[in-house]
Formats: structure tokens, C-alpha cells, sequence
């Protein structure tokens, strides 16, 4: 399995904070926010990680990460020239994929939970994390029927059919390159990731887990304030 963390964008829901710098190395506490994703990927047994990002502070996000040397993996980058979708991320790492499946994290999720096992017992079709939120607008969002089978997902609906929310991790077998190849941009000019999983459910190979632990988004000031809190009151319990 190979691992892309996309930290593109222009992160303009956080001005000023962000007009100098990427949403993703923020801090939250004591690390720069795309540590948390880079560290779940590790933790769930993902060794080779494609760092994509956006051109502004491509060289900032090298000089933190570097090769990966120390975190025990390899790291390569490449840039989003321009925020076009989450799901160009596939079209960007097509060689880096290569041959093999691949786990997508957002740059600005954190997740107090592993996946090691949905990683390692991964074999084809698609793989999301469903997480019950207060506000499911603001993300895709998934429908199911009694059994829990997934009916649809739809991106930020104005009037949601459930309260959970799908994550910012997805696991794709090999046929994403070219799935999201068909993709057609959207009225807002991207490629969804939404889309891209419905691409699957049509196919019938989507399913979606439940994450365990908490997740955190952190793309408004209260969002980020809250991971920060969060994150804080975690290290002084491990005190
Ligand atoms: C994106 C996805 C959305 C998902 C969310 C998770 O939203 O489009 O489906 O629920 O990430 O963080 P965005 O951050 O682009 O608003």
C-alpha cells in the first residue's frame, strides 16, 4: 500500500493565518498539522508516502519532512499547481502508485485512531471512514439503508441524510488512476473525491468503515482551536 497526504489548497477559510504560510503547517499544539496525517499513515504499516502540495511553500514543507529518514520512511513530493480537487491528487501520483493500491489522507485531518488492520486487510474497491458530526453540511456525507449499506454520498448537502460525515482517509485499489481520469470537474471547478466514490458504489465495490476514535477537521478557526485543545489535554493526560 502507498500513501499520498494532500496538502493543497489555499486554505483562504483561515486568512490571515494562512496568507503567509499553508493551512497544513499551522500549529496544532506542539506539531505542525500535517505531522498528525503523515504519523497515521506510518502508524497504520504505510512506508512510501507522496507528499502533494500546493506551489506556494513546496519548500517549507520539504525542509520540515525531509526524506523521511527520520520517520522511518520515504517521503517524495510533488506540486498541485492549482487547487483543482482532491481527486487530481491520483491524476498527480499516478507513477508513484505505480502498480499498487493506495491510501489518500487531507493534510488537515487528524485522527486519534490506527488503521492498520482496514490497511492490511485491504484487497480491491474502495475503503472510507464515516465519522458522526454535529454539522454534516460541511463535508460529503454518507446515507445508508437498515443494513448499513451505503445508499449514497452526497457532498455537502444542504439538507443531510445523516449525521455522518465522510473522513478525510480513503482507500482505493489500482483502478483509481483511471477512474479518476473519467472524472468531469465540478460547479466548483474540481475534482471530487465524492464523485470519485460514487464511481465505486455504482460499481458496487464501496464500503465504509467507522472511525473509532475521535476525528478532526481543522479547516475553520473553531475547528482548529478545538484539534489544538484537543491535542493539548491529550499530552498532559500522557504526563
Ligand atoms: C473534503 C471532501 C469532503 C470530506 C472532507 C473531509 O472537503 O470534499 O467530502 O468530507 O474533505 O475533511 P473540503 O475540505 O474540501 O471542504
Amino acid at each position: 500500500m502507498r500513501g499520498i497526504v494532500l496538502a493543497g489548497g489555499a486554505g483562504t477559510r483561515l486568512h490571515p493565518l494562512t496568507r503567509v504560510t499553508s493551512k497544513q503547517l499551522l500549529p496544532v499544539y506542539n506539531k505542525p498539522m500535517i505531522y498528525y496525517p503523515v504519523e497515521t499513515l506510518i502508524k497504520s504499516g504505510i512506508r512510501e508516502i507522496l507528499i502533494i502540495v500546493a506551489p506556494d511553500h513546496a519548500g517549507d514543507f520539504v525542509r520540515l519532512l525531509g526524506s523521511g529518514k527520520e520517520f522511518g520512511c520515504r517521503f517524495s513530493y510533488e506540486v498541485q499547481e492549482k487547487p483543482n480537487g482532491l481527486a487530481e491528487a491520483f491524476l498527480i501520483g499516478e507513477n508513484f502508485i505505480d502498480n499498487e493500491n493506495v491510501a489518500l489522507i487531507l493534510g488537515d485531518n487528524l485522527f486519534e485512531d490506527t488503521f492498520v488492520d482496514p490497511v492490511r486487510n485491504f484487497q480491491s474497491g474502495a475503503l472510507v471512514f464515516a465519522s458522526k458530526v454535529p454539522d454534516p453540511e460541511r463535508f460529503g456525507v454518507v446515507e445508508f439503508d437498515q443494513q448499513n449499506k451505503v445508499l449514497s454520498i452526497i457532498e455537502k448537502p444542504k439538507e443531510p441524510k445523516s449525521e455522518y460525515a465522510v473522513t478525510g482517509l480513503y482507500v482505493y485499489d489500482n483502478t483509481v488512476v483511471q477512474k479518476a481520469k473519467s472524472l468531469q470537474p465540478s460547479a466548483r471547478g474540481e475534482l471530487e473525491i465524492t464523485d470519485l466514490n460514487n464511481v465505486y458504489l455504482r460499481e458496487g465495490t464501496l464500503e465504509v468503515a467507522f472511525v473509532e476514535g475521535e476525528w478532526l477537521d481543522t479547516g475553520t478557526f473553531e475547528a482548529l482551536y478545538q484539534a489544538t485543545t484537543f491535542i493539548r489535554n491529550k499530552v498532559h493526560q500522557q504526563l
